[in-house]
């Protein structure tokens, strides 16, 4: 959602003419953009060591607008920290007021022309000048922001703001509000225009689009599936995928869809965060280990070949050895395609954080490596089910090593229906489009196969 909003960022400044520019470029750019994550106490502080660089730009550069925004601005300690001891941010909004951001950047140039440009200590002071608006909850969804996406083929749309869930590790209820469902009209008709600009696959974003709520003036209440029919009825369009979606609330209709619709794809995130149910109980996740199997089983039976990816929080509060193992049996039981494992990390106002019996780093790292061992087992052996198979891939781009092959061409890589990563030789005009591709070999983290005629 972060990546979205970025792209959504950089759209607004394309608009008013701005032009990207690479991070080499920071002494003579005239505008710096920090959008911030705050899932995890890593983020915070390359936040402020990226911040704490800036002094020195802006000091060759006084010109220069630092602007802040994203998750961690939506929290007190956080901006109380930036207003104090950072006079050289000059813009700081937050995740509900993106929109407002190119007004408030010509408001800050306004303000310094009003007041003179005046230069104090070397550094504009920019204390002065600065604009900082941030909003609480979200008031209103505001349609119609222009967004540069990373891939011409392939780009996000949010259908929904915010989440009401609550996970006791978690700080996203706080930075993102409370859920907000866009308009189902509104959707259909960004992924129509879309679809014109030459997009061929949408990732629906949602914190948990499961619970999805559409009011449609025409039809009334929409619920998460009856948007991805209506989508799939997109002329030209050829893929769907969505994230996140929350396992307490998937419904059979669901289920259903991935066995019957053909442009959504057969692969599903679904975060466990634990195999045990007393953390489960604790994590306040509204499902146990039992339910989550069974979801798991109909969801293979409805689908066959899909490919389920998870997440899953190593050493949460009061994790016990015993605990911890049933994470590791649930993930050899169900195989994962692939996982994103992650360190349980205190948020500062999330209810875990106050919890007794955090666990010791060294405790929490032990277990990591033993749980990812026993993913990538899984998906090496997911993968290793691909060879000999030929799949529709869509071609990304480039391989990130370019290299040339035998014959001039080019490595390419691109995504199967599965998410599944395939390099595979070609030419660049395949790139943007769904190629046959055979799959002769895997590893844990990717295939490769050969372009086969359709
Ligand atoms: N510590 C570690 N991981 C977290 N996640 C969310 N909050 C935390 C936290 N405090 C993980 C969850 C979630 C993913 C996006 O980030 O697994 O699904
Ligand atoms: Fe966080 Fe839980 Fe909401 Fe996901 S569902 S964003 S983990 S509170």
């Amino acid at each position: 959602m972060n990546e979205h909003d970025s792209e959504i960022i950089s759209g607004m400044l394309a608009a008013r003419g701005y032009t990207p520019a690479s991070a080499a470029e920071v002494d003579v750019v005239d505008i710096v953009i920090i959008n911030t994550c705050s899932i995890r106490e890593n983020a915070d502080k390359r936040f402020f060591g990226t911040l704490g660089q800036l002094k020195k730009a802006k000091t060759k550069n006084p010109d220069l607008a630092v602007c802040v925004c994203g998750c961690m601005m939506q929290q007190e300690q956080i901006t109380g920290k930036i207003r104090r001891s950072y006079p050289w941010v000059d813009v700081i909004f937050g995740t509900h007021n993106i929109h407002e951001f190119p007004d408030m950047l010509q408001e800050l140039y306004d303000n310094r022309k009003r007041k003179g440009n005046r230069i104090d200590n070397k550094l504009r002071s920019s204390k002065e000048f600065r604009v900082d608006r941030i909003y609480e909850d979200r008031r209103e969804i505001v349609e119609e922001l222009p967004a540069n996406r990373l891939f011409a083929h392939k780009s996000f749309v949010n259908i929904m703001y915010g989440c009401n869930n609550f996970c006791t590790y978690c700080i996203v209820p706080y930075t993102r509000g409370r859920e907000q469902s866009r308009d189902p009209e509104n959707i259909i008709r960004e992924v129509r225009d879309l679809v014109i600009d030459g997009v061929k696959e949408v990732t629906l974003l949602g914190q948990n689009v499961n619970s999805y709520k559409g009011i449609s003036p025409e039809s009334g209440q929409w619920d998460f599936t009856d948007l991805i029919w209506a989508l799939s009825e997109t002329p030209g369009l050829e893929r769907i995928r969505f994230m996140t979606s929350h396992p307490k609330d998937l419904s059979d209709k669901l289920i259903d869809a991935f066995g019957r619709c053909d442009k959504l794809c057969n692969y599903i995130h679904l975060p466990v965060q634990s195999g045990s149910d007393t953390v489960l109980k604790r994590m306040n996740r509204k499902y146990d280990r039992k339910s989550y199997l069974e979801l798991v089983r109909k969801i293979r039976q409805a689908a066959p070949g899909i490919a389920i990816s998870t997440d899953i929080i190593v050493g949460f509060p009061g994790e016990t050895e015993e605990e911890f193992e049933e994470t590791l049996a649930l993930a050899q039981d169900v195989r994962y395609d692939s996982a994103f494992t992650f360190l349980y990390s205190p948020r500062q106002g999330t209810p875990a954080a106050e919890y007794e019996d955090q666990i010791p780093e060294d405790i929490k790292h032990r277990r990591f490596n033993r749980l990812v061992d026993i993913i990538n087992e899984g998906s090496k052996s997911r993968n290793a089910a691909f060879v000999g198979r030929t799949c529709r891939v869509l071609v990304d781009g480039p391989a990130r090593k370019q290299s040339v092959s035998e014959e001039g061409k080019i490595l390419l890589n691109g995504r199967t229906e599965e998410f599944k990563l395939v390099d595979f030789a070609g030419s660049e005009d395949m790139i943007g489009r769904i190629i046959h591709v055979k799959i002769n070999d895997s590893n844990t983290f990717s295939l490769r196969g050969e372009a086969v005629n359709d």
